[in-house]
């Protein structure tokens, strides 16, 4: 699979190395609260989450939402829509939302909206990779691991039509490898 990718962004190496630290940072950040909640945005946010919360020190409760941000057509919707809600009660909780990526930041604003209404403690917001020069909502995060460029990127959990969550690092597909027909 490796051989599809036109460039690779950020190695294997080199995701592992941040995610340690940014679990430190965490870790810190958090460091006078008995307990954080991690809410990982699947699929995207699904190996990321599950490297970062080995890297926590503090306790975590866990749980996952499901927003879809695409029409069948793949185009981006400006309002993502929660498909499927965590089950846990996040009343005076601290939260801590995780996600892929951060594009132009309206999956985060959206999630971040539906969460306050839970009555948690507080809400922070922590992203993988995050896209220079793409918001068109104001949302900042927290917690990044990389600043990369506006590019389309696959790899460590991000997709092109479900294919390539598995690699191991996080790349640029070959263009002509970007609209497959038979994928559509
Ligand atoms: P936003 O709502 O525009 O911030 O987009 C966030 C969501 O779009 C992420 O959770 C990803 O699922 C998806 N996304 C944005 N850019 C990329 C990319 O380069 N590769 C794969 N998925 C992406
Ligand atoms: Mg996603």
């Amino acid at each position: 699979m490796l051989e599809d990718l036109e460039t690779i962004l950020v190695t294997e190496q080199e995701i592992q190395e941040r995610v340690e630290v940014l679990g430190q940072e965490i870790s810190e950040a958090y460091a006078d609260v008995d307990e954080i909640t991690v809410i990982a945005i699947i699929n995207g946010a699904l190996l990321f989450t599950a490297d970062l919360i080995r890297h926590i020190s503090i306790p975590v409760r866990f749980d996952c939402m499901r927003v879809s941000s695409y029409r069948e057509d793949t185009k981006p919707v400006q309002e993502p829509e929660i498909i499927d809600m965590l089950r846990l009660n996040l009343e005076d909780q601290h939260v801590l939302i995780i996600d892929d990526i951060l594009d132009t930041g309206h999956t985060c604003a959206r999630v971040i909206d539906a969460i306050k209404r839970l009555k948690p403690a507080t809400v922070r917001f922590g992203a993988l990779l995050e896209k220079e020069g793409r918001r068109e909502v104001d949302v900042v995060s927290d917690f990044t691991g990389f600043s990369i460029p506006d590019q389309f990127v696959v790899g460590y959990g991000l997709d092109f039509a479900e294919r390539y969550r598995q690699l191991p690092c996080i790349g640029v597909l070959k263009p002509e490898l970007q609209n497959p027909p038979s994928w559509i």
